[in-house]
């Protein structure tokens, strides 16, 4: 049976830097406020006309180079984000119509932050049960249009960024390397935690002039009821992807966590009891990016050469709906 190995990690961020003390214009925040409670120094905000499906492309195009590879080679693409360009289609099939390819399926997946885990588990059945070998996996967001800058939604609004990370998903026969196993997890009962009411297909119209006065249409977020499930859940779905394995913690070589908030990265840390190097952080640059915190990530250390052949990678997230997971690969 064929396994799955990540052979090019690519990603693009919009060049308009967000500083803290850009927000402050905005809403009643600070620098100190946000650094201290999130670790957050800077975010990248689309430009007008900026579109998902274009910044997919592009993360796209820089994985498809690092793979050696071209569009025309894909035989499938999944593309997970909260925030999609329009209600209907996916932003899949612009993205596939971005990249100049016909055909081939689209999969538009939606699972917030755990998209990029969620998604690397649906290609990585596909390509074990044979029907693909050569999978394009993108998470790409653009918060920024979304977001209330007046001060009622300052706890959100100071966290999300935009950007777009994407990884070349293939099919190796190599003993040994990719995808040891994936775990995923989802508790809707919370699903209101951290959710936008409207627009919504449950009403009609799906969004009223009266529900945008009250900013129902922003996300809204119980950020301590995310932060505790964040830290324990996190680290309860790595201890089963090790368990699975027969590995532990001191196996990691590199542990490549959804970038939510530098605070809970760092008590994921702490209870896996691994080493700083070990753990990948980039969230005081680029904030959080939902879907495209870990190929981002993953891109960035690949760049700075801190993964190699052989590593033990593990990729986590948790989110809303809540939804969670884990991936363990063999590089
Ligand atoms: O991928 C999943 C996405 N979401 C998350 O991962 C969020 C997880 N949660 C968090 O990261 C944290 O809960 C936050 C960073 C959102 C908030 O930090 P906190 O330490 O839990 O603060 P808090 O919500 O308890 O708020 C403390 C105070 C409040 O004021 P009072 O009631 O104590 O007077 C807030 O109104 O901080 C206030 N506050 C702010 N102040 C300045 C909330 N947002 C801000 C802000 N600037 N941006």
């Amino acid at each position: 049976m064929p396994r799955t190995a990540i052979t090019g990690t690519g990603f693009y961020v919009p060049d308009r830097v967000v500083t803290n003390e850009e927000l402050t214009r905005y809403m009643d925040t600070s620098d100190e406020w946000i650094v201290e409670r999130t670790g957050i120094q800077e975010r990248r905000w689309v430009r007008e006309g900026m579109s998902g499906a274009e910044m997919a492309r592009r993360a796209s195009l820089d994985a498809l180079q690092d793979a050696g590879m071209e569009p025309g080679d894909l035989d499938a693409i999944v593309l997970a984000t909260l925030s999609p360009d329009h209600f209907l289609p996916g932003t899949g099939v612009f993205l596939q119509r971005e990249l100049g390819i016909t055909d081939i399926p689209a999969i538009d997946l939606r699972a917030q932050c755990s998209g990029f885990v969620y998604g690397l588990s649906v290609a990585d059945a596909f390509i074990r049960a044979g029907q693909y070998r050569n999978i394009l996996l993108v998470g790409v967001e653009i918060q920024s249009t979304g977001l209330d800058l007046s001060t009622r939604g300052r706890d959100i609004a100071v966290l999300f960024g935009d950007g777009a990370g994407a990884a070349v998903l293939s099919a190796t026969e190599e003993e040994g390397r990719g995808v040891l196993s994936t775990h995923l997890h989802a508790d809707g009962r919370h699903a209101e935690v951290l959710w936008a009411e409207f627009s919504s297909s449950k009403h009609h119209p799906r969004i009223t002039a009266e529900a945008m006065a009250e900013g129902r249409h922003y996300p809204t977020m119980d950020g301590r009821e995310v932060f505790r499930n964040a830290v324990s859940r996190m680290p309860e779905v790595v201890e089963e992807a090790l368990a699975a394995n027969g590995l532990t913690t001191a196996d990691i070589d590199l542990l490549v966590p959804h970038q939510a908030n530098l605070r809970i990265s760092e008590m994921v840390r702490r209870r896996l009891d691994l080493p700083e190097e070990k753990v990948v952080n980039n969230i005081q640059r680029y904030g959080n990016t939902t879907a495209a915190t870990i190929p981002i990530a993953l891109a960035e250390a690949v760049d700075d050469g801190r993964v190699h052949p052989g590593d033990l990678v593990c990729l986590v997230a948790f989110g809303s709906g809540f939804t969670w997971g884990a991936v363990l690969l063999r590089w």
